[in-house]
């Protein structure tokens, strides 16, 4: 089949993009599939036009990417695609929205809460932070709403870091998410739903060198250990991988995702985030899970684009 990959677009994490988007590419075309890589610009809808793909892949992560637009792009122009509809990508892309989603669905969330800018506004940056410090305590995860690649994210652990934390969080988005910090393992379970049936890989668990897994750890090699499989019991490993199922059925994603979690000192997968787009560089940690599974990404990839045509 021809694939059209889109890569790059207009997100902070376009180079993040770039990467994932080559390496598909690349996988792609040893799998025997005629591949075009194009930028999402101005250009984009002729260019799908002029290239007749049987199907397009949209690597794109952060904004447009993962909030839906480019498949209702994609929608419009009855183009086929591979991974989740644009209704179940806003409802993952809000972090919020998604964790009251998954809570729904019986999966633990830590307690935390959405500020929009305004309320500072309203109320006094004081008074907001006093009232978010009192009931969630310390250390507090402080991410925006939306986003991804950890930008704007921080972990603040002493009162006096968490007015300069929500400023730059609100450099990426007007709604902050302050959240209990849940302390234990961190873990990326990607889940596989190409017949029907969602499927999770092994987890793959990240071990940041700062103890920080943030943006320069996430793209810089040697940064971060890994250790893929997690090294965590069988019934553990069994719950996560059951909890991030539900988590991508609960939110209705489709073909492929990525779920994040905390796994706590008592074995609960605490949800973090969901990810419709994940990243697919060669630090990423889907591509990690599933070579853990012993999976051959060409052929794995391949798979994918197939489940998008049927
Ligand atoms: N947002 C980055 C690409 C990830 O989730 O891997
Ligand atoms: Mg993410």
């Amino acid at each position: 089949p021809r694939v059209a990959v889109l890569a790059g677009g207009i997100s902070h994490e376009r180079d993040v993009s770039r990467r994932s988007g080559r390496r598909v590419a690349d996988a792609l075309r040893e799998a025997g599939c005629e591949v075009v890589v194009l930028d999402v610009d101005a250009g984009l809808i002729p260019s799908l036009r002029a290239e007749a793909p049987d199907v397009v892949w949209p690597v794109l992560h952060g904004a447009v990417g993962e909030d839906g637009s480019i498949r209702d792009v994609l929608e419009l122009l009855g183009l086929p695609y591979v991974g989740t509809r644009p209704t179940a990508c806003r409802r993952a892309w809000d972090k919020p929205v998604a964790a009251a989603t998954v809570e729904q669905a019986g999966l633990a969330v830590p307690p935390g809460i959405a500020l929009p800018h305004a309320l500072f506004r309203d109320l006094g940056a004081p008074v907001v932070l006093e009232a978010a410090l009192e009931r969630f305590g310390l250390p507090l995860v402080v991410k925006p709403s939306r986003g991804g690649s950890a930008l704007g994210m921080s972990i603040v652990r002493e009162a006096g870091d968490l007015a300069r934390a929500v400023v730059e969080c609100f450099a990426y988005g007007e709604t902050a998410v302050l959240q209990h910090f849940v302390a234990g393992t961190e873990v990326a379970v990607s889940v596989l739903d190409l017949d029907g049936s969602p499927r999770a890989l092994p987890a793959v668990e990240i071990v940041a060198d700062g103890g920080s897994y943030d943006y320069t750890a996430r793209y810089t090699a040697g940064a971060v250990e890994f250790f893929s499989p997690a090294r965590l019991d069988e019934a553990t490993a069994d719950r996560l991988a059951r909890a991030a199922e539900r988590a991508h059925e609960a939110l209705g994603l489709r073909h492929l995702s990525r779920i994040d979690f905390i796994v706590g000192e008592d074995g609960t997968p605490w949800f973090l985030e969901a990810n419709v787009a994940p990243g697919m560089t060669e630090t990423s940690l889907l591509p990690q899970g599933a070579v853990a599974a012993g999976l051959d990404l060409e052929d794995l990839y391949r798979r994918v684009v197939d489940a998008a045509l049927s």
